[in-house]
């Protein structure tokens, strides 16, 4: 049957996820990165997260030369860094706070949470390449997080939060 990637986007979007923006250095030391959701936790030990880069970013080729990328965890007012950086054809860094982290990967002020990882393996994944990083140092605050869901940002959680039982 075939798959209609339009109908399949939009079920994957009632997955609601965070919004990270993932950063390296390129080969000449230039800050480079972009939004992302595709963000996830792998394993606790050892420490390993994943992400996953489209095909075609002009992104590519400092992610897949780099030893380390940092991922910045959106809080819920950094909508516009968010569109920022999904904007090809921009420089993303300008006017924003950043300062090196492990291997240089740019750290953006205000995230919510960083993980500093050295990339540990990349794998094919259709039209996007999955990295993973083996998270070498990170941080959090408890600042709300910003939510992507159905296409949109939500900025706020409306409900209070339920307890998860185990
Ligand atoms: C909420 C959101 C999530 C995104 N998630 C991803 C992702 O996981 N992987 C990806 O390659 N692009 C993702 N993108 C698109 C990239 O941010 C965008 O295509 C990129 O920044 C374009 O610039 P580039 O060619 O310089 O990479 C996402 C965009 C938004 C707004």
């Amino acid at each position: 049957m075939a798959i209609d990637p339009i109908a399949l986007r939009n079920a994957l979007g009632q997955y609601a996820t965070g919004v990270a923006i993932v950063t390296t250095l390129d080969g000449a030391g230039r800050p480079t990165g972009l939004t992302v959701n595709s963000f996830a936790s792998v394993s606790l030990d050892p420490p390993l997260v994943l992400w996953s880069l489209a095909a075609n970013s002009s992104c590519q080729a400092a992610f897949e030369a780099c030893s380390h990328f940092a991922v910045n965890v959106l809080t819920a007012d950094q909508v516009a860094l968010a569109n920022r950086f999904a904007t090809n054809g921009i420089d993303k860094f300008a006017g924003v706070a950043w300062m090196p982290g492990l291997g240089g990967a740019p750290l953006l002020a205000g995230a919510g949470a960083v993980f500093e990882c050295r990339s540990e393996a990349r794998h094919a994944g259709g039209d996007h390449t999955i990295f993973i990083g083996r998270v070498e140092r990170f941080a959090h605050d408890e600042a709300h997080p910003l939510i992507f869901h159905a296409g949109r940002y939500c900025a706020r959680a409306e409900l209070p939060p339920i307890a998860v039982k185990h």
